[in-house]
C-alpha cells in the first residue's frame, strides 16, 4: 500500500490523531497477544502503523519509545536476539505538554489520594530502557524493553557498560530484584563517537538515542576482531542511570527517592538531577529550571518526569494497562523536527567565502521560526547526505544555531537531486578557489570588487563593533554597493564610503537581503522584498508634508530622506571616531575590537602601526604572531592602501588626539595607569563598551575575565559569574556609582 503524503502542519492535531492511533494498535496487540483475538484484517492493522510511523517521521516529537513503532510486539518480529520475558511487566508513561496539564494530572492524583502527595522530580532521560535482573546480588540478565511484556536479550552488550555492575554492593541482596533504568550516550561521547565515524568515513549518527539503540543492539557474531574491537569500545561509552525497580518482594524502603538512596549503596549508577518537593507548584520551578538548562545536563534529556515519592501510594493508584497513574512526563518543546530541504544555495560573505546554505520550508523548533541552516562547505553537504527535497531532520537547541542533522532516506520518493557545489562566485562570477592547496573552503578571489563581499564589509564597518553607524545597517549597505536601481552602484568598493554626498544617495532602489546568508528576503507573497532606503519625501512648498497620504497638492518641494541626511551626518561625525574603530573598519583579519583597541593604544596612530615591524607589533600585549603577520599582509595590498588614503581625504582621522607615541602610553599617566578593572553587569549610566572605554581613557587596562592581577571588579545588575570570581578571589568590587567615581578621580577618590 502506498504511503499517503501529508502536509500537516497542526502539531496538536497530529498529535492526538497519533494517540488515537497508538491506542488502538496497542489494543489490537492485547487482543492478539493475550486473548489470541484478531479484530482487524492484517492489511487495517499494517495502515495504521503506517500512518503512526508517517506521523512519527513528520513529528518526531510525537515519537517515544513506547509507540507501537518502537516496541517489537508486532507481527513482524525481529529474531536477532533472544526474547526475556521481564518478571514484572514495563510500563511506559502517559505525558502531558504544558503546566496547565501537569497541574491538572496533578490535581486529579491528590483527589484519587485523598491528600496533599510529595512528587519525586527527575529528568527524562532520552535513552533505551533496560531491565537488569538480579539474583542474589548477581545480574544474570539484562533486556530491552519490547512490547513491555518480552525484551531482547542483550545481556553479553550490557556487560561492557562500566557503570552497570555485574554484582551488587551489598551482603543481604533480594532474592529477586529488576532494576529498570535507561543507556544513553553522553552527550560528549556521543559527539566524540560522531567524529569518529566521520573521520572513517562511516556513517554518523543522526542523534544520541540511535547510536545508543545501534550500539546496544549489536551482534558479536561474524565480527571481525577489529570490529569486536570497534564495537566494544561503542559499548564502553555507553552510560546508565537507573529510574526506577521491577519485580521486588516487599523492598524494605517507603519512597521511591528511597528506593535511589538504596540502590546508589548498592553501587548502581543514579541521577544527581532529582528533587523531591510537597506541592505541585514547586514542580513547575523545576520543570522551569532545567527548560532553561537542558543544555547544560551531560545526556539527551527530552523532558522531566514527576513521579508520587510514596510507594504505598503506587499501589494504591494503579496504572492503566499503558502507564502507572502515579507518575507523568512532562514533555520540553523538541528540539528536533523534520522539515523539507527546499533548495542549497550558496551564498558569498565578507571574506570571500562561499557558503552552502539549506533553504527549508519554515518549522517552529525550540520556541523559533527557523527557515535557514548553514551547511558550512561542500564537504559537509556530502557528510550530511542529504539531497535537495529530502525531508531532513533538524536541530536547534535552546540559543544554539540550527543544524541540519541529516536526510530520512526512507521518505525519499526519487525526485531528489544532489547538490553541486557552483564553481563560480553567484554574485560576480568569478571562479571559486580554496584560498590555499588542501582547504576545502572555496572563496571567491574577486576581494576588491566581489559585490557580496563589498556589502558584507560596508555592513560591517557600520556594525557596532567598528563604526557603529545607525544608518548604516544591512539595508543601507545593500543599497550602496547592489541597488536593484540605478545600474552603477554608489559604492563600488568601500573606498568612497565617506565621500558620499546626497546626490548619490537619491534614487537607490534595493533588494533586501537576510544579512547571515545573503540571500534575498521574500515578502509573503514570496516575491523579493524591495526597499528604497534613502527615498526623497516630496514636501508642499507652504506647508508640512504628510506621510500618513503622502498627499499634496501645488508647488512641491523635494527633501531627501530623514535616512539619507541621517547617514550623512553619522559619516561626517564617524571620521573623528577612536582610532581603534576606524581599525575595526578596515576589515583587517583577526583585528577586532580588542586588538585594534591594543594597536591603537599603544601606537596611537596608523602611521605608526605601519610602519611597525613584525616584532613590534606582535610584542604588543593582546596582538601576537597571528594578528601582526594579518596587520603586515593587509597593508601589502595596494587597493587596500588605496582605501586610507581616499578616507585620509575625506577627512577620516588616523591617530589618536594626543598620543605621545608607540610604546608611551603608559607614561602618560591617567587616573588608571597600571590599574587593571574588569566591568561586568550593566553599570547605571555606561553602556558596556562605555564602561570599557572609560578605563582605557583613564589609562586603565579594561580586562574580560576576573584574575588576581584584576584591582577592581565594577559589577551590576546581572553580574554572574565574573562577580562570584571576584567574591572568591578576594577583588574589591565596586557599584556603578563608584566606578563613575574611579575612571574620573582615580582610586584615591573611592576611599575619600
Ligand atoms: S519511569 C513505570 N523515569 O521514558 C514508569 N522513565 O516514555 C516507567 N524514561 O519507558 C518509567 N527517563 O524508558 C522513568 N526518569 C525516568 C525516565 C524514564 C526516561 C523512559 C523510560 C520509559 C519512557 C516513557
Amino acid at each position: 500500500m502506498a504511503i499517503e503524503t501529508t502536509t500537516d502542519d497542526q502539531p496538536a492535531e497530529a498529535r492526538a490523531e497519533a494517540q488515537q492511533l497508538t491506542t488502538r494498535i496497542l489494543e489490537l496487540r492485547d487482543a492478539y497477544y493475550e486473548r489470541d483475538t484478531v479484530l482487524v484484517s492484517d492489511e487495517e492493522y499494517d495502515r495504521m502503523m503506517r500512518r503512526l510511523e508517517e506521523l512519527e517521521r513528520l513529528h518526531p516529537e510525537l515519537q517515544s519509545q513506547d509507540s507501537p513503532t518502537q516496541t517489537v510486539g508486532g507481527r513482524a518480529q525481529t529474531t536477532l536476539f533472544a526474547p526475556v520475558q521481564h518478571a514484572e511487566r514495563m510500563l511506559s508513561l502517559d505525558n502531558v505538554f504544558s503546566l496547565e496539564e501537569f497541574e491538572a494530572w496533578a490535581a486529579k492524583v491528590e483527589r484519587d489520594a485523598g491528600r496533599r502527595v510529595d512528587y519525586l522530580c527527575e529528568l527524562k532521560i532520552d535513552g533505551l530502557a533496560i531491565n537488569l535482573r538480579y539474583e542474589n546480588g548477581v545480574l544474570v540478565s539484562a533486556a530491552t524493553r519490547g512490547d513491555g511484556v518480552v525484551g531482547e536479550d542483550v545481556t553479553e552488550n550490557i556487560r561492557w557498560i562500566p557503570a552497570i555492575p555485574a554484582r551488587l554492593a551489598t551482603d543481604e541482596p533480594p532474592a529477586l530484584v529488576e532494576v529498570r533504568g535507561e543507556v544513553f550516550f553522553p552527550v560528549a561521547e556521543f559527539e566524540e563517537l560522531n567524529a569518529h565515524q566521520q573521520e572513517a568515513g562511516e556513517r554518523v549518527f543522526a542523534n544520541a538515542r540511535n547510536a545508543a539503540s545501534g550500539s546496544l543492539r549489536q551482534k558479536a557474531e561474524g565480527k571481525n576482531p577489529a570490529q569486536l574491537e570497534l564495537m566494544r569500545d561503542r559499548l564502553r561509552r555507553l552510560h546508565m542511570l537507573v529510574h526506577g525497580i521491577g519485580a521486588w518482594h516487599n523492598p524494605p524502603v517507603d519512597a521511591q527517592s528511597k528506593v535511589y538512596d538504596l540502590l546508589k549503596g548498592w553501587g548502581l549508577p543514579t541521577s544527581t538531577h532529582f528533587r523531591v518537593v510537597d506541592d505541585a507548584a514547586k514542580v513547575d520551578e523545576f520543570i522551569e529550571y532545567y527548560g532553561q538548562h537542558r543544555g547544560a545536563v551531560e545526556h539527551e534529556i527530552d523532558g522531566i518526569v514527576i513521579k508520587v515519592d510514596e510507594l504505598a501510594l503506587h499501589d494504591e493508584l494503579g496504572a492503566t494497562s499503558r502507564a502507572p497513574r502515579w507518575a507523568i512526563a512532562y514533555k520540553y518543546p523538541p528540539e528536533q523536527v523534520n522539515t523539507k530541504l527546499l533548495d542549497i544555495v550558496v551564498s558569498v560573505g565578507r571574506t570571500g567565502r562561499a557558503t552552502p546554505f539549506a533553504v527549508m520550508e519554515k518549522v517552529r523548533v525550540a520556541g523559533s521560526e527557523v527557515r535557514q541552516a548553514t551547511l558550512h562547505n561542500q564537504e559537509v553537504v556530502k557528510a550530511k547526505g542529504v539531497l535537495i527535497g529530502d525531508t531532513v531532520v533538524l536541530r536547534k537547541a535552546g540559543d544554539v544555531i540550527p543544524e541540519v542533522l541529516g536526510p530520512v532516506v526512507e521518505l525519499r520518493d526519487g525526485t531528489e537531486r544532489e547538490f553541486v557545489m557552483p564553481e563560480n562566485c553567484p554574485e560576480c562570477g568569478t571562479r571559486l578557489a580554496p584560498a590555499k592547496e588542501g582547504d576545502i573552503d572555496l572563496r571567491c578571489p574577486n576581494a576588491e570588487f566581489c559585490p557580496a563581499q563589498v556589502r558584507g564589509r560596508v555592513e560591517h564597518i557600520g556594525s557596532r563593533g567598528a563604526l557603529d553607524i545607525e544608518a548604516l545597517g544591512e539595508v543601507a549597505a545593500a543599497a550602496l554597493t547592489q541597488p536593484r536601481f540605478p545600474a552603477e552602484p554608489p559604492l563600488p568598493t568601500e573606498a568612497g564610503l565617506f565621500g558620499l554626498t546626497l546626490a548619490d544617495l537619491f534614487p537607490i532602489e534595493v533588494v533586501v537581503r537576510d544579512s547571515e546568508t545573503g540571500l534575498p528576503k521574500l515578502t509573503d507573497a514570496g516575491e523579493e522584498k524591495v526597499d528604497t532606503p534613502f527615498r526623497r519625501r516630496r514636501q508642499k512648498k507652504d506647508g508640512p508634508f504628510d506621510p500618513a497620504t503622502e498627499e499634496f497638492s501645488g508647488d512641491e518641494l523635494h527633501v531627501p530622506s530623514k535616512n539619507a541626511i541621517e547617514l550623512l551626518a553619522n559619516l561626517a561625525a564617524a571620521r573623528e571616531k577612536p582610532l581603534w574603530r576606524i581599525l575595526v573598519a578596515l576589515n583587517i583579519r583577526h583585528v577586532g575590537p580588542v586588538a585594534a583597541r591594543a594597536l591603537a593604544n599603544h601606537f596611537g596612530s596608523l602611521d605608526a602601526i605601519r610602519s611597525a615591524s613584525r616584532d613590534e607589533l606582535a610584542a604588543v600585549d593582546g596582538v601576537g604572531g597571528i594578528i601582526a603577520d594579518a596587520v603586515l599582509a593587509w597593508f601589502e595590498v595596494d587597493w587596500h592602501r588605496e582605501i586610507i588614503e581616499k578616507w585620509a581625504a575625506d577627512g577620516v582621522q588616523f591617530a589618536t588626539p594626543g598620543h605621545p607615541g608607540p610604546g608611551r602610553a603608559d607614561e602618560a599617566g591617567g587616573v588608571l595607569a597600571g590599574l587593571t578593572v574588569v566591568a561586568t553587569g550593566s553599570l547605571e549610566g555606561f553602556t558596556r563598551e562605555g564602561a570599557q572605554e572609560a578605563i582605557i581613557a583613564a589609562g586603565g587596562k579594561a580586562a574580560s575575565s576576573v584574575s588576581k592581577k584584576t584591582d577592581f571588579v565594577a559589577a551590576g545588575p546581572g553580574a554572574g559569574s565574573k562577580l562570584a570570581k571576584a567574591e572568591e578571589l578576594g577583588v574589591r568590587i565596586i557599584d556603578a556609582a563608584q566606578f563613575k567615581t574611579l575612571v574620573e578621580e582615580g582610586p584615591a577618590a573611592l576611599d575619600s
